[in-house]
């Protein structure tokens, strides 16, 4: 298991309110002490950002968006620039969710959006994740292309600034059962560093982390980590309760 997993929340649409993301601040941080060796960052919707960001002030937790707008121009209603993001205190973005794609993000898009958030220096989770496995292997070459457009001649991507989210569509949002198993997200670990050297030097690709989401529940973070050789998870659902937030850090912890 890696030494220090990455455990990101991603909250959707699940907290309102200030007061829901404070009351979450303050019972996650009374936890920390406990769980010193993960690393905890979250992402709560726009509207939560600053008051996110303030409650979890001088702890070791980074908040981040949970995506960005492709566009430059300010004349896009209803859009979040990266420019916004980081003002509101965000240190990282997520880009490329499945949810977003099935919006109509396409890889382009997504590559826009990473642009936008590399300008703004910001740290991405790339999300990346077929939408059904087939025996021919189809999948593969969704995964690949994914990577392919929104990696190829990135003008310089410091390592430790990227992250890839693989998230099959078909697992997020149902229950621990139906996640991915281990062995098969660790073949799918090995295709995407394989295919990340593809796109930048191989010590740097061996260096970025790669994260699994999709049905991540208490019951499975342990083994998905330990047998599925990644650095850590994307937990939609589960990260929108403390309570089964905290029983997967705990899990994760465990020795
Ligand atoms: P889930 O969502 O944990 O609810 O499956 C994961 C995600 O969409 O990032």
């Amino acid at each position: 298991m890696a030494k220090k997993p990455l455990i990101v929340g991603n909250w959707k649409m699940y907290l309102a309110s200030a007061e829901e993301a404070k009351k979450f601040a303050s019972g996650l941080r009374r936890k920390l002490p406990l769980y010193k060796n993960i690393d905890v960052s979250i992402a709560p919707p726009f509207t939560l950002l600053s008051a996110t960001v303030a409650a979890f002030k001088n702890s070791a937790v980074k908040v981040g968006a949970q995506s960005v707008s492709q566009f430059l121009d300010e004349k896009r209603t209803g859009e979040v620039s990266a420019a916004m993001a980081k003002a509101s205190g965000a240190t990282f973005a997520i880009v490329g969710h499945s949810e977003r794609r099935a919006m109509g993000e396409t890889n382009a898009v997504v590559r826009a959006q990473l642009m936008r958030a590399l300008e703004e220096n910001l740290s991405i989770i790339l999300c990346i994740g077929e939408t059904e496995r087939d025996h021919a292997g189809a999948y593969l070459s969704v995964v690949t292309e994914q990577l392919s457009s929104a990696l190829d001649k990135l003008p310089i991507i410091k390592t430790g600034k990227l992250v890839i989210a693989y998230e099959p569509v078909w697992a997020i949002g149902k229950s621990a059962d139906d996640a991915m198993k281990g062995p098969d997200l660790r073949e799918m670990s090995i295709f995407i560093k394989k295919t990340l050297t593809e796109y930048m030097e191989r010590s740097a690709a061996l260096k970025v982390p790669i994260l699994y989401g999709g049905a991540v529940e208490a019951s499975n973070a342990r083994t998905l980590l330990q047998e599925g050789d990644v650095q850590g998870l994307l937990v939609g659902h589960a990260s929108a309760q403390l309570d089964s937030f905290i029983e997967i850090l705990k899990s994760v912890s465990h020795k």
